[in-house]
């Protein structure tokens, strides 16, 4: 399968979406968050092929595996933001209860069947709250991130 960053325009099917990739332009230098990112982008691409069975009880399940991983991350990089002396914690929080309360709302909005024009919405949602807004803000990190290893880990 041919995996790029974004997605083609114009997709009028599912079934057109390819799967997102994790690169390099998307790390902010510090390895458990951008492993954390890689595993989040993972998680997608699995609720998108669940989607295009349109199986909303496995659907749930992904969905509700992308919030548990997504609230451990959330706080873990908070602890490193924190301790990597990054000025914008209090807002990166907020905006972390924001990203959640939304994933939780577009989860329970799901209805009892999936047709097509709301599958293709969940999908754009899901790209659209991982990249823009999950991955996106994350680099503003990034230069206080570079004044340590990639290795850094507060708790070690
Ligand atoms: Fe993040």
């Amino acid at each position: 399968m041919v995996s790029v960053l974004v997605e083609v325009d114009g997709c009028s099917n599912l079934e057109e979406f390819v799967s997102l990739q994790w690169r390099e332009q998307l790390s902010v230098g510090n390895d458990l968050i951008d492993n954390d990112h890689k595993h989040l982008i993972a998680i997608i691409n699995q609720a998108e092929d669940t989607l295009a069975t349109r199986n909303l009880s496995s659907l749930k399940i992904v969905l509700n595996s992308l919030a548990d991983y997504s609230k451990f991350h959330f706080a873990r990089e908070e602890l490193v933001a924190a301790a990597a002396g990054f000025p914008g914690v209090a807002q990166l929080h907020e905006s972390h209860e924001g990203l959640m309360k939304k994933l939780t709302e577009v989860s329970q909005e799901l209805g009892a069947e999936l047709s097509d024009a709301p599958a293709q919405h969940l999908v754009q949602f899901l790209r659209d709250w991982l990249i823009n807004h999950v991955i996106k803000e994350d680099l503003l990190m990034k230069p206080f991130l570079a004044r340590f290893s990639p290795k850094f880990d507060p708790r070690k």
